[in-house]
């Protein structure tokens, strides 16, 4: 075993008016399985996290509601709590960022920072609504992008054609809560000299292992120069008021990792922990962060230059994960795809989707997509067929036959030996966040088990009156053999395995639990651990995510939630490898034919050589279906089947298109044929 190591987790803090959802989830289960993996390991770790409780929207929406946002923000928590409960995320604490520990740990940084010269007050010029009294955050701005001219745009960004702005460059803006022209107003501001951190942030990237896709996102951003960070809002502002200052308050990404000490500081209160032992200039602890991939740019610049600044460690590392889409496409309220944590739990085991993620999740930035079928397929096949299977085939025996009591004796040792050789090598997927592999290991592991116990046949054996002690010894080799698999799912799996410790009496599994014997105290009859998904359930999670979607009120006026863009934050590039993955095929059109009720579309029928497809196409405008008919087109070969109002589409055909109307296609006679790759 190896040295017993101290480690500090978190994961992002959600935002304390919406509710938690499996996009959220993503990254808690992902949390969640390493810590529990690390704490099976034997060594010391903690996991803190707390709602994020401050800013404009979580104080517009209170208002909204009529409540203070004190009120809102406690029944927010006891909502994600419970949600994060019912998924077995194991918080060792969950906090609140409006918490006495992070009002002092808050200030503590910025009176450092501030008194080693890394601040800096100027007044700026920004948006404000006179009818409300207030300034504006860029998401509460709309006007008309002023690069494609898309009206309804955030003062922000252009959700149309992805450009990035000032909300000074809006056309025609107006205020998101009043519908006024706001006015441009002068205050002082305080900011965080970033710039000064340069050296020490190159340092912090050169001595960690980041993934390549944090440190090509850094180097951009240090090519792009370290701007100052603006960290003061004006009153009314939900938030702690800066030291030395009247109605001016911390923007609310100041104080929200500090609410990661702020959590832990609270734990250590209560635990009798050293807090400095974690996060002081000399820990010796490791710390971190799990984040998606939007907010990089605050967790891996100024918060390492934060903490470096005001005298504390920096990160270990910073774990970056992608987004979830479901059905390859962003989760989406009106398709049924935005489902909550809650509406879920409603429906389905949460250990199915612990599985399904990690079965998808790798240690790179990519996103992970959620497909309903095969998740069923997946967990179905995978936990109910393969792993679970190898006990309710072995216990039954065992019960009925021996009483409950195994053999002293393996009959293949051999195969706990194979079983438990991988050890070493799950644990470094599970440490290196290779979940996936972790579970193609443990899958082939169990496939060889069943493969055991096919071959052994102890339905056979139990006909066979002079095969009563060999019946014995295969069941118990077999459940032996299903014991090593429930250490190694544990991370993943903590309630069926749970529940698996009882039937096997055993005390709770620990990775140190593969060396020790274990049976002299038998079984107990064996109750099914896990039943296979019922399709019903998936619709009607779906059905209800879609009800209430329609059941909301239209739009209110004050946008959710989100998360600034930092610059460039949200990577708007697909990498390389994304692109490899899109299979280009050239497809002769074999039938093209309009379609009823979409004035847009036309329906073709594409012949890609080894096989025929149905697409549908937003083309009509630039051609006659008639007149595609035999013309070659380019199309993307493996895009995941999409149910239209009109039918399934299977495909998707590239043209182009320029300031005209007209839309272009290949050209015939290029010399391709229907199934040639174009890449
Ligand atoms: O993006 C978000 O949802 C933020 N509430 C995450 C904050 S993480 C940390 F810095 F507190
Ligand atoms: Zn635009």
């Amino acid at each position: 075993m190896n040295k017993p190591r101290r480690i500090l987790v978190t994961s992002a803090l959600p935002y304390a008016n919406g509710p938690i959802h499996l996009g959220h989830l993503v990254e808690y289960i992902q949390t969640d399985i390493w810590v529990r993996f690390q704490k099976m390991r034997g060594h010391e770790c903690w996991y803190v996290c707390a709602d994020d409780a401050h800013g404009t929207p979580i104080m517009l929406r209170a208002e909204q509601e009529g409540l203070t946002p004190e009120q809102l923000i406690a029944r927010v928590w006891a909502e994600h709590r419970a949600d994060f409960a019912g998924f077995s995320i194991g918080f060792d604490n969950y906090h609140t960022t409006h918490s006495p520990e992070n009002r002092t740990i808050s200030a503590l940084i910025y009176t450092r920072l501030r008194d080693a010269g890394h601040t800096a007050v100027r007044s700026i010029r920004q948006a404000y609504d006179p009818v409300k009294g207030m300034f504006l955050p860029d998401r509460f701005i709309k006007g008309t992008c002023p690069r494609c001219k898309t009206p309804d745009q955030y003062g922000d960004s252009c959700e149309s054609c992805g450009a990035t702005y000032a909300p000074t460059d809006l056309i025609e803006p107006v205020s998101a809560l009043t519908g006024v022209t706001p006015e441009l107003r002068e205050s002082e501001h305080v900011f965080f000299r970033l710039g000064n951190f340069e050296q020490v942030l190159r340092g912090w990237l050169e001595r960690n292992d980041l993934q390549a896709g944090v440190v090509n996102k850094l180097q951009e951003w240090f090519e792009a120069g370290l701007q100052d960070w603006d960290i003061s809002r004006d009153a009314p502002y939900f938030g702690f008021e800066i030291p030395g200052f009247k109605d001016k308050y911390f923007y609310v990404w100041l104080d929200a990792p500090i609410g990661y000490f702020a959590s832990f500081r609270h734990l250590c209160d209560r635990n009798g922990l050293d807090f400095d032992a974690f996060v002081g200039a000399d820990s010796t602890a490791e710390m971190y962060h799990f984040i998606g991939k939007d907010i990089m740019y605050f967790h891996t610049l100024f918060w390492p230059a934060m903490l470096h600044g005001a005298g504390f460690r920096l990160p270990t590392n910073v774990f970056v994960h992608g987004f979830l889409t479901v059905e390859g496409q962003k989760m989406s309220k009106s398709r049924g795809t935005f489902v909550t944590a809650r509406t879920y739990l409603d429906h389905l085991n949460p250990e199915y989707l612990r599985y399904y993620f990690a079965a998808k999740l790798g240690p790179a930035i990519d996103d992970i997509d959620l497909n309903l079928e095969d998740f069923q397929l997946r967990v179905n096949s995978d936990i109910v067929g393969k792993v679970v299977n190898i006990a309710s085939r072995c216990a039954g025996f065992i019960t009925k036959q021996f009483n409950g009591q195994l053999a002293a004796t393996d009959d293949e040792p051999a195969l706990l030996a194979r079983t438990r050789e991988p050890a070493e090598s799950i644990a470094q997927s599970y440490e290196a966040r290779d979940y996936s592999r972790a579970m193609r290991e443990i899958m082939a592991l169990a496939d060889g088990i069943n493969q055991y116990v096919d071959r052994r046949k102890p339905w056979v054996l139990a006909k066979d009156p002079a095969a009563t002690a060999e019946l014995q010894r295969v069941c118990s080799t077999g459940l032996r053999a299903f014991r090593l698999l429930m250490i190694y799912l544990k991370p993943v799996l903590p309630t069926l395995v749970g529940a698996a410790e009882a039937f096997l009496r055993s005390a709770p599994l620990r990775w140190a639990s593969l060396d020790e014997a274990w049976g002299a105290d038998g079984i107990e009859p064996y109750a099914p651990l896990i039943t296979r998904i019922d399709p019903l359930k998936v619709q009607a999670m779906i059905d209800d995510t879609k009800a209430a979607a329609a059941a909301a009120a239209p739009a209110a006026a004050a946008p959710a939630a989100t998360t600034p863009a930092a610059p460039a934050a949200a990577p708007t590039h697909i990498t390389i490898d994304d692109f490899s993955r899109i299979d280009l095929r050239i497809a002769r059109v074999a039938n093209a034919q309009p379609v009823e009720g979409a004035d847009k579309l036309v329906q073709l029928e594409l012949d890609l050589g080894d096989s025929r497809r149905n697409v549908f196409a937003g083309i009509k405008s630039a051609y006659e279906p008639a007149a595609l008919i035999g013309r070659l087109v380019v199309v993307v070969a493996n895009l995941a089947p999409r149910k239209m109002r009109f039918g399934v589409s299977e495909g998707m055909v590239l043209a182009a298109s320029g300031d005209g109307p007209g839309i272009f296609l290949l050209d015939a006679d290029t010399g391709a044929a229907p199934g040639m790759r174009v890449k």
